[in-house]
């Protein structure tokens, strides 16, 4: 179904997203990756295969992102499917974070997304573009040293919504796919400090494991494909049902 459709992955370099860009390889589509990081970008576009194109842009710099999804629709054609996921996370409490390290966040998670879907919007190909913001439980579940990361993709879902309706008459469906604890992740390593905890996180999540990037590379591919045609505005856990409950468990137990 997405056969040699355009799909971009914006932070889709490592983890997560490199994992649904290799979801939607693997299924035949032309994908397009950027992120901050030559090599980073130079490994993913080898790992993606022949059809792969590679940019580098700081998701903070607006200009840097118009530059980067203007390079990848001239090369690859108009944009069918965007997946907006570059984000950055520590522990911290919210005394120990500078503006600059709050804002640091915020800018990649919530205004980064804000301007990928922004400059993307008119490389889409309209009617039947699919657009999948990358966020978090973190969105809706408190987590203590979180602050930064709890905000920004709660703004990101906001995004989501706001977005589905604005664009929903030109054809441009809006969704959020929520990872939950992700196993071999960035993110989790920067979560789970005491790696003995790893099977007692795992106990949290009601399915009893831990996710693999493949969980979230196959809804990714639903959410884009025609199958999902009349779901827009959704936030959607991908994650054994760990925000039903879990994940405030594990941030009392596991995540300090
Ligand atoms: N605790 C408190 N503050 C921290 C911190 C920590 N653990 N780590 C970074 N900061 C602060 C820095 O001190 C700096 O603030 P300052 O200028 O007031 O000192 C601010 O955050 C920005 O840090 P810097 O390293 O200059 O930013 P960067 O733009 O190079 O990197 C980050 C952004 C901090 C988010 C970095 O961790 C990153 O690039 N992450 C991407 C990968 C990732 O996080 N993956 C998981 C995704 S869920
Ligand atoms: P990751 O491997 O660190 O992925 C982050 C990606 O974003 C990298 O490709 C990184 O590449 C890019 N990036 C970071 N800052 C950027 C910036 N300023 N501009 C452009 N690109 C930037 O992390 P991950 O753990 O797989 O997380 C991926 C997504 O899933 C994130 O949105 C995260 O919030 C979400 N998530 C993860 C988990 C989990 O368990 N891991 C759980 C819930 C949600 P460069 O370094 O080259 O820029």
């Amino acid at each position: 179904m997405v056969e040699n459709k355009h799909v971009l992955v914006a932070g889709g370099t490592s983890g997560i997203n490199l994992g649904i860009a290799k979801g939607f390889a693997a299924a035949g589509a032309k994908v397009s990756v950027f992120s901050r990081k030559q090599d980073k970008v130079d490994a993913a576009v080898a790992a993606l295969g022949a059809k792969a194109h590679g940019g580098i842009a700081d998701v903070r710099e607006p200009e840097q992102v118009k530059a980067a999804i203007a390079a990848a629709a001239e090369a690859q054609g108009p944009i069918d499917v965007l997946v907006s996921g570059a984000a950055g996370n520590f522990l911290a409490p919210a005394v120990a974070m500078s503006p600059n390290a709050f804002g640091s966040v915020v800018g990649i998670d919530l205004n980064g997304t804000f301007h990928v879907l922004r400059f993307a919007f008119e490389h889409l190909n309209k009617p039947g573009a699919s657009i999948i913001n990358i966020s978090a439980p973190q969105a809706w579940v408190p987590m203590i040293a979180q602050a930064h990361v709890c905000a920004a993709k709660a703004g990101v879902d906001m995004l989501t919504k706001t977005l589905a309706m604005e664009w929903g008459p030109a054809g441009v469906r809006v969704n959020s796919l929520v990872p939950g604890p992700i196993e071999g992740t960035e993110g989790m390593d920067r979560l789970l400090v005491d790696k003995s905890k790893k099977q007692a996180l795992a106990k949290t999540v009601p399915l009893q494991r831990l996710g693999q990037v493949e969980d979230c590379a196959d809804v990714a591919l639903f959410l884009a494909s025609d199958a999902a045609r009349y779901v827009s505005g959704v936030v959607l856990p991908v994650d054994g049902g760990w925000s039903l409950g879990g994940a405030t468990i594990a941030m009392g137990q596991m995540f300090s």
